[in-house]
């Protein structure tokens, strides 16, 4: 028998790891979004409440990433009924952390348990980008990890163009979003369409050493790869208020690499231990407080697991 109601739960997400822009991402711990869907008799996917978000998404199911997601399940299901959805936010928006895509991965898993979980997780990778084309562009390295967990290499936009890579032991990362908004679209309109030579030589060796030491569990290697990113950090730092100042404050403190996480300004250091993401994040922190911004900081970890559903 299908649940009346179900909650289900999708993780922020670090895409890109510095220099695998639009291929690697990562599963976090915390912040995640929730959305709760019910049945309802009159078809389509109404919205009834939004909370976390401080009034800034659409309430208009089609102009929702949410929204959008939950029609797309509908629809490939052939539902003759339809759904309320209540979205809590707990990751901020325009923030680099996959807001839209936790939001369009945790409506689709939710109304696909709702109606007895009739689409596979190709499936609700496909309804998830939908939600996720609208709002920040199609491209699955949010939307993969926040779906299947993990570190996913991700080649394109189907299930089999994603490859789960391990999550090196002991990695502990330190987080700081300062409260600027950088919208995605922004962010990558001010990228490079072409890549001289040079520079596609020397970004595909350090994607390759960082899946070496994701291998090997070197985490030293790891955080150097991710930081020689000569393509996409050097075309953004300027949207990154305080990116040199907040890197050279985490490496005091320890950490071993420091990266614009996904399209920003949040920005993501990766450490060996919870003690040092502690400092480093207080480090963070602390320079942005200097700059009179105000920001946020948060401690976490890889996540393997990826969204989760339960019957409410
Ligand atoms: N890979 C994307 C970017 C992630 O950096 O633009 C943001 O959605």
């Amino acid at each position: 028998m299908s649940p009346q109601a179900v909650e289900a739960r999708a993780n922020a997400t670090v895409a890109n790891l510095g220099v695998g822009f639009d291929i690697l991402g990562m599963a976090l711990q915390e912040p995640f979004d929730i959305v709760r869907a019910e049945r309802e008799s009159a078809p389509g996917v109404r919205i009834e409440a939004i909370t976390g978000d401080d009034g800034q998404l659409s309430r208009e199911a089609h102009r929702n990433t949410a929204g959008i997601a939950a029609a797309y399940v509908l629809q490939q299901i052939g539902a003759r009924e339809g759904v309320r959805l209540s979205v809590h936010k707990g990751l901020p928006l325009a923030s680099g952390l996959g807001s839209s895509a936790a939001s369009a991965v945790a409506a689709a898993v939710a109304v696909n348990a709702l109606f007895g979980e009739p689409l596979d997780r190709a499936a609700l990778l496909a309804a998830s980008l939908e939600g996720e084309a609208a709002v920040s562009g199609r491209h699955a390295d949010n939307v993969a990890p926040a779906l299947f967990g993990g570190i996913t290499l991700v080649l394109g936009t189907t299930a089999e163009a994603i490859y789960s890579l391990p999550i090196p032991p002991n990695l502990h990362l330190a987080l700081v979003t300062p409260g600027i908004a950088v919208p995605t679209a922004q962010a990558r309109a001010v990228l490079p369409q072409s890549v001289p030579l040079k520079a596609m030589i020397h970004q595909t060796a350090q994607v390759a050493l960082l899946v070496r030491a994701l291998y090997t569990g070197d985490l030293a290697l790891l955080g150097k790869a991710m930081e020689s990113d000569s393509v996409i950090e050097p075309a953004r730092a300027h949207l990154m208020r305080g990116l040199a100042e907040v890197r050279a404050a985490a490496r005091a403190q320890g950490a071993l690499g420091t990266v614009i996480s996904g399209a920003g300004p949040t920005l993501c250091a990766m450490c060996d231990s919870d003690t040092c993401a502690r400092r480093v994040a207080q480090a963070m922190g602390a320079i942005y407080a200097e700059l009179q911004l105000p920001a946020t900081v948060r401690v976490t970890q890889p996540s393997a697991q990826g969204a989760a559903w339960r019957a409410v």
